[in-house]
């Protein structure tokens, strides 16, 4: 459930981020998004996940109710993905029932990291594995992940992405290939191949030198750079399973986006074992873009319910009933 795409960051990739005044914003009020946690009931679910833009308007004593709400009186597991807060506001809301936290980490090429991922103004640089660690003390199952493929980032940053699911000890890991969103700095400045809208590196030119150089973004060699195709996000999902053996990997809606018939389907193939069907009132979901022609944006939430169940039954497997703790999280010793 998608509450706010209002966001007081500027990340370069991201389509909602603060300094694009193309999409309409939006706020779900507390009585939408209880509806929405209810209409998820209904359907089934065990759990959802409620995830926003960096909003300081989706203020924290609100989440908090919210939370214990949907926790308490609709029984089902909460995960929020409201990016980075502080140590106290991520207690409160455990306090409250929530049971896990998702932020991804992007890429553990920390200078790239900086320079797709300004602080915001008058903060330092958040540190989201520091973080993450922070999360996991309070007592959070802890997801987080990474996008492959971003301008900048080498096969060996990936690979260390890959250690770093291990390292980090996730509980949940989601990764998606990099979407160059055209409202982005960085969308702007790389063509993406036309009939896939998929991101093809090759020697920079002289202007992609220059927004490296300007953004401070290290400069790979052309042969080290990341260069997404079809296979790179279940190149991703299928070490990250085989590294990760007990922790929930969802097949991504970014994966849906690249391939809508079979993406979802090849993920759950490939090592993925959940899927995170979009349940957003369908009035707000194109405004959540936060790169082009994400999967389900036209759907109505019992629309993508109904897809998600269909293709889980198409793969001869069931869909699992119950909160979906990941197994790793239930193993955890210390
Ligand atoms: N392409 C792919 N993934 C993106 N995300 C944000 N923008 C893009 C993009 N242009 C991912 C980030 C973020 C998650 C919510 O969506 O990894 O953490």
């Amino acid at each position: 459930i998608e509450i706010s795409n209002i966001c007081r960051r500027n990340c370069l990739y991201c389509g909602i981020r603060a300094g694009n005044t193309k999409p309409e914003r939006y706020r779900l009020s507390i009585p939408e998004l209880l509806d929405t946690a209810k209409l998820a009931k209904n359907l089934g679910y065990g759990t959802v996940v409620i995830q926003a833009g960096e909003d300081l308007g989706v203020r924290a004593e609100v989440i908090a109710e919210a939370v214990a709400r949907i926790k308490f009186e609709l029984g089902l597991a909460v995960t929020l993905s409201l990016g980075e807060r502080s140590d106290e506001v991520y207690r409160l809301w455990f306090q409250a029932g929530a049971d896990r936290y998702l932020l991804r980490f992007e890429t553990s090429n920390r200078n790239l990291f900086e320079a797709i991922h300004p602080p915001a103004p008058g903060e330092p640089a958040g540190n989201r594995l520091e973080l993450l660690k922070r999360l996991r003390c309070i007592g959070y199952e802890i997801g987080s992940g990474v996008m492959a493929g971003i301008p900048g980032q080498t096969w060996d940053d990936l690979a260390r992405d890959i250690t770093m699911f291990v390292e980090q000890d996730l509980d949940m890991i989601g990764c998606g290939p990099f979407l160059p969103h055209p409202q982005t700095p960085l969308g702007r400045i790389f063509e993406t191949d036309r009939t896939t809208g998929l991101y093809k590196p090759g020697p920079l030119t002289n202007e992609q030198r220059r927004f490296f150089e300007e953004h401070g973004i290290p400069v790979p060699d052309p042969m080290d750079q990341v260069y997404v195709d079809e296979y790179l996000p279940f190149k991703v999902i299928a070490l990250a399973r085989l590294v990760c053996p007990m922790a929930n990997i969802p097949s991504t809606t970014a994966i849906a986006t690249i391939d809508p018939k079979q993406g979802r389907l090849l993920g759950l193939s490939r090592g993925a074992n959940v899927v995170m069907p979009n349940l957003t009132p369908t009035k707000y979901r194109k405004m959540y873009e936060i790169y082009p022609n994400k999967a389900a944006s036209f759907e109505s939430p019992e629309e993508t319910h109904a897809t998600a169940v269909r293709q889980i039954t198409e793969l001869g497997r069931t869909v699992g009933q119950g909160p979906g703790r990941s197994p790793k999280f239930s193993q955890r010793t210390v």
